[in-house]
């Protein structure tokens, strides 16, 4: 493995004055024959979000012996996947690469090229002792595909996003789709939304491959048997009636919308549950201010990014998930009706293929017509609520299963290998 590569086992050693690392299990240096059998799985994200999850997931269910993680920056999920006794290794990316924006400038892009390509050749030195490499983040398929071709190693791309405009500049969304035909052999996409938006932007329907996010069900299991009511007092939430929206803070989430929708729901109060994650912490700054501008900042709680979100998922009346742009899956609405609470989304992206015809959805970016669909959701009797819970987790069991989603993985693995 390159110099460069910080084994990240080492540093948190490191960190932990110098005791050694959890002993891995199987042993952490495979001779070179067995990493050969591996795949390399990258992410230039090392924060918690829903494209992190899904790696989490797929990396867990290859184990140690048939794949290694390789991240382009430190953060959390090292610390979450070595837990998981998945191999996990930093290859820090430079700031020029990190510093580009996905709406950002044409320019900023330009001038990232050289660390780019330098940042290629290091993981290709990588790449040669593995079989395959696995891109699970935009920046990280980039960096992923020259490096392919260097190494002469497949590259699957687990494309998370909508390549839309509302999601990334013209020059980012068209470059990472047309190079994706030539250096790729397969775009696995998350939804249909994301594939039809891949293809928009010029990326090749024969390389596209759907494979719907599934969620892990033990979280969820027995949840739904708990009471509302004695759950809020053991977390210390509070009484009456209470929604909660979960996912990081960022504009496109929605956070604004929901502040604005309880000016007009006078008993209502709201959890915010998420953090911001990449450089967004004015964004959170912004939502308290409006919040008390509003006069409605004593009925919103911002509770950061939690780790028990399927008990808070269970204590809230109604999980909302607000997002103003195409979502490109939303795991957040399958994990809410997992957890046996109703699930109001928003319109567009992936909502219909999750939510197929329900009536628990509203038009996104819009304040009046969400406190509409809160109120008219709250005042549901419990007869009516079940039944449509009912069906609708039965369809996230059938549709959103994690065996379903790692079946279809595998079958995209082996066919690009
Ligand atoms: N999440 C979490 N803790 C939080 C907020 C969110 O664990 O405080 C999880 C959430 O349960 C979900 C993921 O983060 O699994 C968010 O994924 P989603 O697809 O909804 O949105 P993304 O952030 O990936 O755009
Ligand atoms: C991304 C998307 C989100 C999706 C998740 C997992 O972070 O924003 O919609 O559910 O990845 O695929």
């Amino acid at each position: 493995m390159s110099g460069a590569v910080i084994e990240a086992g080492t540093q948190a050693a490191r960190k932990a004055g110098g005791a050694e690392p959890p002993p891995p299990h199987p042993p952490a240096c495979p001779g070179l024959a067995s990493r050969l059998n591996q795949v390399l799985i990258v992410s230039h994200a090392a924060e918690l979000g829903g494209a992190e999850q899904g790696l989490i997931d797929v990396a867990s269910h290859l184990g140690p012996e048939s794949c290694a993680v390789l991240l382009l920056a430190d953060g959390p999920l090292r610390g979450v996947l070595e837990a998981r006794h998945v191999r996990v290794s930093v290859l820090p990316a430079r700031g020029s690469i990190l510093g580009v924006r996905r709406a950002g400038s044409a320019l900023r892009a330009l001038a990232a090229v050289p660390d780019a390509l330098a940042l290629a050749f290091r993981l290709a030195a990588v790449a040669r002792d593995h079989r395959l490499i696995y891109a699970n983040s935009q920046k990280a398929a980039l960096i992923a595909m020259l490096a392919g071709a260097i190494a002469r190693r497949p590259v699957v791309w687990h494309l998370h996003d909508i390549l839309s405009a509302e999601h990334f500049s013209t020059l980012q969304r068209c470059a990472l789709a047309r190079l994706a035909t030539p250096l790729t052999r397969a775009v696995i996409v998350v939804s249909a939304a994301g594939r039809d938006a891949f293809i928009a932007s010029g990326g090749s329907p024969a390389r596209a491959r759907l494979v719907h996010n599934g969620i892990d069900p033990k979280p969820y299991r027995g949840l739904v048997e708990i009471p509302r009511e004695r759950l809020r007092e053991k977390l210390g939430l509070p009484r009456g009636k209470l929604v909660g929206l979960f996912g990081r803070i960022t504009e496109w989430k929605g956070q604004r919308v929901l502040i604005e929708a309880l000016a007009h729901l006078p008993h209502v109060q709201a959890l915010i549950v998420g953090a911001p994650m990449f450089g967004e912490q004015a964004e959170e700054d912004h939502l308290k201010a409006l919040a008390t501008c509003l006069g409605v900042g004593d009925r919103v709680h911002f509770l950061g990014h939690r780790a028990d979100g399927p008990l808070l998922m269970r204590a809230v009346d109604l999980v909302l998930h607000c997002s103003i742009a195409p979502e490109p899956f939303g795991r957040v609405i399958v994990e809410g009706l997992l957890a046996g609470s109703p699930v109001l989304a928003a319109e567009g992206g992936a909502c219909r293929e999750i939510m197929g015809d329900a009536d628990w959805v509203a038009a996104p970016g819009d304040p009046r017509a969400l406190a509409d669909a809160i109120f008219r959701i709250l005042g549901e009797s419990q007869a009516e609520q079940d039944a449509k819970l009912a069906q609708l987790r039965a369809r996230m069991m059938d549709r959103f299963s994690l065996a379903r989603m790692m079946r279809d993985v595998d079958g995209v693995i082996a066919a690009a290998t």
